[in-house]
């Protein structure tokens, strides 16, 4: 892992876990970045500058107005210095600030004038985290691109146990790190994942049983690999992977236009999305009422995401998933061929224990020329095994 050379401007705000800064810059600074910290009114009332100082080597920039500290080095070339703005930890009020422009402080006002990549590492209490307006700014965050790290799971520095802690230091650090030597170092991974749901009316909507789990293994499995990765996500209820991108989406039309638009610069897709083959040919404007006994629905098929991406010219390799329960391989085969993909998983999902909503799969590989088995194990494990002969079919794909 490097941050050779990186400058890195930190943001800590208010929250207990701000006594893992100095930690934190300390292994920043060893993986050879260049750090300079910024600090809240209420970060300096749980971590003194003075120790931030003496680690990052760097005076802590404290306060917007400040003469002195504009004089060193003003508020505008901070944030042009910096390559990654790393908030960490992000507590509920400053990440509220962010989603919505507020700039009333140094950090709120260095993240509006940045272009730097931004992560966010939030710290709250549990109930804090679960809280509708937390989760509407969380949204709005992740949907302006930013990626967020964690929040993690476990017990709480105030007693109770849930979702809200920082992630520690040194995840921050490996999912901010470029990997070196890996097999995706650089590549821009592209994967959908989940299920899409097609609306019938404005409460009811068609959908499946797809987890997501498989998409975001193989997204963690890319990101540690040393790839960009973006997650195009239906709903579902996972965390996103440390490092990686995430865009929510709901219907297939949806994941269509940002699979398209995210295709231009993306060097392998993949589709793991369980794309519902059909929506309503027309969404009531009214919920549907319980009138006659029988009631008759017409469906128009979806755009196949997969096969657009892979009709593309000079598109990405394209790796697509097909979930099968009989003539498992014949299947496979014909969807390899027919859309035109570089690569296709498949398993068999009438096997107990295995593929839709479960930890564990098994997955058959096939390409033009090959194939290889790809025997049962955690999705974890079959993430890493299915990227390596991504990494490999990519490469002799270029060469030629
Ligand atoms: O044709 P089938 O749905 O079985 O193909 C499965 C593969 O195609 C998966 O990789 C899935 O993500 C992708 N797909 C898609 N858009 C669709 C249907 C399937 O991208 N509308």
């Amino acid at each position: 892992m490097s941050l050779a050379n990186k400058n890195i401007l930190l943001g800590v705000t208010g929250g207990i876990a701000a006594y893992k800064a100095p930690d934190l810059v300390r292994k920043l600074t060893a993986e050879g970045a260049n750090v300079r910290v910024v600090l809240t009114d209420s970060a300096s009332e749980f971590v003194s500058p003075m120790s931030l100082q003496a680690v990052s080597g760097n005076p802590v920039h404290q306060h917007l107005l400040d003469a002195d500290a504009e004089a060193a080095m003003g508020h505008i070339e901070l944030a042009k210095w910096a390559d990654i703005l790393l908030i960490a930890p992000a507590t509920a009020n400053t990440m509220a600030k962010l989603a919505h422009g507020l700039a009333d402080d140094l950090l709120t006002t260095l993240f509006l004038a940045t272009t730097a990549t931004v992560y966010i590492a939030p710290a709250m209490n549990q109930q804090m985290w679960k809280a509708p307006a937390t989760q509407r700014n969380l949204s709005v965050l992740e949907t302006s691109g930013i990626t967020m790290l964690g929040p993690d799971s476990g017990e709480q520095a105030c007693g109770d146990v849930g979702t809200g802690r920082m992630l520690e230091p040194l995840d921050i650090v490996r999912a901010i790190s470029v990997p070196r030597n890996q097999e995706l170092a650089g590549m821009n991974v592209v994967i959908t994942a989940g299920p899409t749901r097609e609306p019938l009316d404005p409460v009811r909507y068609i959908s499946n049983h797809s987890s997501g789990k498989m998409g975001y293994a193989i997204a963690q499995a890319a990101r540690l690999a040393g790839a960009n990765v973006t997650i195009i996500s239906g709903p579902v209820a996972l965390t996103t992977p440390p490092g990686c991108q995430r865009i929510d989406v709901i219907t297939a039309e949806e994941m269509l236009n940002k699979a398209k638009a995210e295709a231009t610069n993306c060097d392998i897709f993949i589709a793991t999305a369980a794309v519902a083959d059909y929506r309503a040919a027309e969404v009531a404007d009214n919920k549907l009422k319980k009138s006659s006994d029988e009631l008759t629905l017409t469906f128009v098929k979806n755009p196949d995401i997969l096969a657009t991406i892979a009709a593309l010219e000079d598109g990405p390799f394209t790796v697509g998933f097909a979930a099968e329960s009989q003539n498992v391989e014949a299947y496979a085969k014909d969807k390899l061929i027919r859309k035109k993909l570089d690569m296709i998983a498949a398993n068999d999902i009438t096997r107990e224990g295995l593929g839709f909503n479960s930890d564990d799969n098994a997955l058959h590989v096939y390409w033009q020329t090959g194939d290889a088995e790809l025997p049962t194990g955690k999705k974890s494990e079959l993430a890493k095994s299915l990227l390596s002969l991504v990494a490999t079919h990519y490469k002799n794909k270029k060469s030629g």
